[in-house]
C-alpha cells in the first residue's frame, strides 16, 4: 500500500489541490453540524488518515460539546497525529481508533452516525467495491444522517454512478462540487430520507488497491 502518513504533506502546502479540497470537506461538515437537530451527534470518519477534517472543525463548532466522534484509521502513524492533535485540541468527545475499516465490525461501537465522513476512499477501490461500500453506507447512519464523500471526477461518468446509487438507497442528494484543481478533486454531500439498512456485521465493504 502507498505511503499514508506521507500522503497528508500535500495539507501543508494551503495551495494544493488537497488543501482545496480539505477546504470544501470542513464547509461541509460545519454545515451539516449547523444543521443537526439538539442533542448528541455522532460523527464516524472511515479510514480518518490524521483527522484534518473533523478536528479543525469541531474546535471551532458550537455543537462540539455534544458530539462524539470516531476516527478509524488503519496506519498507526496516522492515528498517533491523530492523537496528538486531539490532545491538543482540548476536544473530549474524539477518538482515533486504530482499525481496519474496510469491515463493518468496525463501526459497531459507533453505530448510528448521524454524520459519516468517506474521503480519500472512492478513488482507492475497485469500482464493484465502490458500489457495494455506497450501497451498504446506510447501514451505519441513523435516519436523517449525512454523508461526505469525495472522489476525483476524471471519470465525470463514475460520479453520475455514485449519486445514482446513493439515490437508489435512500439517500437525498444534497450536491457535489467538482473542484477545478489539478487533481480534478470533488466533494459530494448526501442526507439519509429513506430507512436505513440493517447493521450487517462481518461485512466487508472495500479492499484498498494501493
Ligand atoms: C487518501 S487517505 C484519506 C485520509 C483522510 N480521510 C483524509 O481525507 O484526509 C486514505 C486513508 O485510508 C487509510 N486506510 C487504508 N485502508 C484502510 C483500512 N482498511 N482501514 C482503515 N483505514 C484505511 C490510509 O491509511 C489513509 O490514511
Amino acid at each position: 500500500m502507498r505511503d499514508y502518513r506521507a500522503w497528508h504533506n500535500d495539507y501543508d502546502d494551503p495551495q494544493s489541490s488537497l488543501s482545496q479540497r480539505l477546504a470544501v470537506v470542513q464547509r461541509r461538515l460545519g454545515e451539516r453540524l449547523s444543521a443537526m437537530p439538539p442533542g448528541p451527534i455522532q460523527i464516524i470518519s472511515m479510514c480518518a488518515g490524521q483527522g484534518r477534517d473533523v478536528i479543525p472543525v469541531l474546535q471551532q463548532h458550537l455543537r462540539a460539546p455534544d458530539t462524539r466522534a470516531a476516527l478509524l484509521e488503519i496506519d498507526p502513524r496516522n492515528v498517533a497525529l491523530a492523537r496528538r492533535a486531539i490532545a491538543a485540541s482540548g476536544l473530549t468527545g474524539v477518538t482515533a481508533i486504530e482499525t481496519d475499516a474496510s469491515i463493518s465490525d468496525a463501526y459497531a461501537a459507533w453505530v448510528p452516525a448521524d454524520i459519516v465522513l468517506a474521503c480519500g476512499i472512492f478513488g482507492n477501490i475497485s469500482d464493484a467495491d465502490l458500489e457495494r461500500t455506497v450501497r451498504s453506507l446506510s447501514m451505519l447512519c441513523r435516519q436523517g444522517a449525512a454523508v461526505i464523500w469525495t472522489r476525483h471526477w476524471k471519470q465525470p461518468e463514475m460520479i453520475v454512478a455514485i449519486r445514482h446509487w446513493f439515490q437508489e438507497s435512500g439517500f437525498l442528494d444534497l450536491g457535489f462540487d467538482p473542484l477545478d484543481n489539478e487533481r480534478k478533486m470533488g466533494i459530494g454531500v448526501v442526507s439519509l430520507t429513506g430507512a436505513p439498512l440493517p447493521f450487517k456485521p462481518g461485512l466487508r465493504f472495500f479492499t484498498f488497491l494501493r
